[in-house]
């Protein structure tokens, strides 16, 4: 009898301690684990739209997602960036510009919880936002409350106007705060890699911004410079991004990724560039965040995004960040580890002119030493599927195979064992 009294005893003192954490604002909690075991896929609204979003044209997203099957491609976060905010009020309580989101942010979550997709949010750690509306710094659990009744799912939360704050301080905070506000929140950080999340952030975030903006381009935009001669600030290129993020492998993984930005494709580039940059942020295990205008798109873009075998290299269980096993002039060659014993490879051309190479596997094996895993081309024999051209048969890499890549182009592989 006095085993169970004690028994009891215990049991009601941790829930009960358990109770006190999760309900005094301030105390370090424990983020929302398990909400992006493989990198989160949706879509946000600044790429494209800026701050010039509406009711309508968020809804006309969400049943764009639904018609064209990127819902059930895996696109399930519809996100609102910058500028849905309305003001605080005598309570600091923040609300939503009614003019904007006439039937209010609720009502929107509402909606997309019906048709199977989750409402994301953006905030800022400072006192603004980056385009000037109110930021959360000393309101973050009054906003991750409002949140949290409102019904969102996401939060991407930036840097603008923080004025030398702590960035882990200003970041744990807000974690605890979305803990204690008691909703599941996936939680995004977008600080640019200015303080290095990738090292002290894995108990944070769900995934953190490595870089700068990604801007609609390739090749790196030129560098202009103010009058005193700074370098003035510019959006980032595909390559540039793909340069800064790739050496950062080995802090990512399930539940905390390296986020190389937001998609550019269907927003101006080429469609091989397109496709090159989808592609590597697949291989990268990127967040996959679109960023186009979903109503009005053309085929192409539409394939690109929805090609579920390329979608399934960033999807992997595995959670393995790919590696670039080396690079020659323009070409780059791009490993990642899958389960099941299968690899992704993808042969990427950064330059102007077709690049032509003959592949022999056996000279391409190698030991990741991240992983420790190597496919071991000497022994294993892999079944090797074009996963952008269909008309390419399935092969084997026991033969050697010469291949063209095209000028800021892709050739994309899955080797199965
Ligand atoms: C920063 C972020 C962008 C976007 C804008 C909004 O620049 O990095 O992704 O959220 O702010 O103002």
């Amino acid at each position: 009898m006095k085993a169970i009294n004690l028994i009891l005893c215990g049991l009601i003192l941790s829930l009960l301690t358990a109770f006190a954490q999760e309900k005094n604002p301030g105390q370090p909690l424990p983020k929302w684990e398990g909400l992006a075991s493989t990198p989160q896929m949706g879509w946000n609204s600044w790429n494209k739209f800026a701050t010039n979003i509406s009711e309508e044209l968020i809804k006309a997203t969400a049943d764009k997602m639904v018609e064209l099957g990127l819902v059930d491609a895996g696109y399930v976060y519809l996100n609102l960036d910058d500028g849905w905010h309305g003001e605080r009020d005598a309570q600091g309580f923040i609300h939503e510009d009614l003019k904007k989101f006439p039937s209010g942010i609720k009502a929107l979550a509402d909606y997309m919880h019906e048709r199977g997709l989750k409402l994301g949010i953006y905030s800022d750690a400072g006192t603004n936002t980056c385009a000037c509306y109110a930021g959360s710094l000393g309101h973050e659990y009054q906003d991750a409350y409002t949140y949290a009744m409102w019904g969102i799912d996401y939060l991407k939360y930036d840097w603008c106007f923080t004025h030398n704050i702590n960035p882990k301080g200003a970041y744990a905070t807000m974690r605890n705060a979305l803990r204690w506000a008691g909703r599941p929140i996936l939680f995004s950080m977008c600080e640019w890699g200015s303080n290095k999340p990738w090292e002290w952030a894995a108990d944070v975030g769900h995934s953190w911004r490595t870089t700068g903006d990604i801007g609609v381009c390739f090749l790196p935009l030129p560098q202009k410079y103010d009058e005193q001669g700074n370098p003035v600030w510019k959006n980032s290129s595909v390559l540039e991004i793909i340069d800064l993020n790739e050496p950062l492998r080995k802090y990512a993984g399930p539940d905390h990724w390296n986020d190389p930005d937001m998609l550019e494709v269907g927003n101006g580039m080429t469609v091989s560039e397109d496709r090159a940059h989808f592609t590597m942020w697949c291989m990268m295990a990127a967040p996959l965040i679109l960023g186009n205008d979903l109503t009005n798109m053309t085929d192409e873009t539409l394939a690109i995004i929805t090609n579920h075998d390329v979608i399934a290299i960033d999807q992997d269980p595995l959670g393995i960040q790919g590696l670039r096993l080396k690079k020659e002039g323009d070409l780059q060659y791009w490993f990642k580890p899958l389960a099941d014993g299968a690899w992704a490879f993808c042969l990427l051309n950064g330059g102007e002119q077709p690049q032509t190479v003959t592949l022999d596997w056996s000279k391409l094996d190698f030991t990741d030493d991240l992983s420790g895993l190597s496919p071991s081309f000497g022994s294993v024999t892999y079944t090797v599927k074009d996963l952008w051209n269909a008309s390419v048969k399935p092969f084997k890499t026991t033969k050697p195979v010469t291949v063209t890549v095209a000028p800021h182009d892709v050739i994309t592989y899955r080797l199965s064992r």
